[in-house]
């Protein structure tokens, strides 16, 4: 196994990187002279980030969602990174037993199969030159049972740390991201109501992505921003299932804003 972390890297590419976090992590990236590789699906927005930024940058428009935009930007990812971020996602406003069904297999391919392929199309490259990695925005609730956003969460978390596993005697890092409540434009492009949630709760997506990078680079599969939110997955690992289960299912009956999506489609 190489001892050596990983470098700065040199070419990242970040999905949903027109905003938020994505585009906290553009920023981050750009002040340590990374080349950068912007994606997401309005191309407008891209740019003024493209322009904004202190770096060398190639922007494209993709929806990853769309077969023929995700096979393009697969081909990228081959073509040799030294990071991928994989950052683009969204939620409903909805549960999932009032939201069309397409639209909840959209939101699935994007965050399960659009991190699938991005993932293993910039692994062998990165395994070949022993060094590199991946950092997969999953989410907090990614360790709790509240939605089908949730869900695919969990399946971030889970295939993470399997290809942390898997590359980490090859020198490469993989690292899942599980953001709590962060300050982006996700809530509101949602249609979530998130005025139950405390202040304390909130984290800015500048002080979740130097997290990140600080674990990633110590070659942590898993990274949790914040004192608090990291009590709160200790917790989900020792409190019993069905305990938890009751308190979600209780939740969901509260006549709370949290009702009206915050424990459904975020953080
Ligand atoms: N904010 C939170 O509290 C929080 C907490 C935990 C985890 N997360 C996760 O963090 C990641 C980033 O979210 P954020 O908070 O930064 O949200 P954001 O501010 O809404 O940024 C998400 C970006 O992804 C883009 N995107 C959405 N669907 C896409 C698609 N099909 N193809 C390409 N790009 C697409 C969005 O573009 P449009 O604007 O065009 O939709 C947007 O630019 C997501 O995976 C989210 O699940 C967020």
């Amino acid at each position: 196994m190489s001892d050596e972390r990983p470098r700065p890297p040199r070419t990242a590419l970040i999905t949903g990187a027109a905003a938020g976090i994505g585009a906290a992590f553009a920023e981050a990236l750009a002040r340590e002279g990374c080349r950068l590789v912007l994606v997401d699906r309005n191309s407008e927005r891209l740019q003024q980030i493209k322009d904004s930024l202190p770096a060398e940058c190639e922007t494209m428009t993709a929806d990853l969602t769309a077969e023929g935009d995700l096979a393009r930007v697969e081909a990228r990812c081959r073509e040799g990174l030294d990071l991928l971020v994989n950052s683009a996602g969204f939620g409903h406003p909805t549960g999932f037993l009032a939201t069309p069904v397409e639209a909840e297999i959209a939101m699935a391919r994007l965050h399960t199969e659009a991190v699938l392929r991005l993932t293993l199309a910039a692994l062998p490259s990165m395994i070949e030159r022993g060094r590199g990695g991946v950092v997969n925005v999953a989410s907090v609730l990614g360790f709790f049972p509240s939605s089908t956003y949730s869900a695919t969460k969990a399946w971030v978390i889970n295939f993470s740390r399997a290809a942390a596993v898997k590359t980490l005697p090859d020198g490469v890092a993989v690292t899942a991201l599980c953001p709590g409540f962060t300050r982006t434009e996700f809530h509101d492009s949602a249609g979530m109501n998130m005025t139950a949630i405390p202040r304390f709760l909130w984290m800015e997506a500048d002080d979740v992505v130097s997290a990140a990078l600080r674990d990633w680079r110590r070659r942590r599969s898993l990274s949790v921003p914040g004192w608090h939110y990291k009590a709160i997955v200790f917790l989900s690992r020792m409190l019993p299932q069905r305990l938890i289960d009751r308190v979600l299912a209780y939740a969901s009956r509260k006549p709370l804003a949290v009702r009206e999506g915050a424990l459904r489609g975020a953080p």
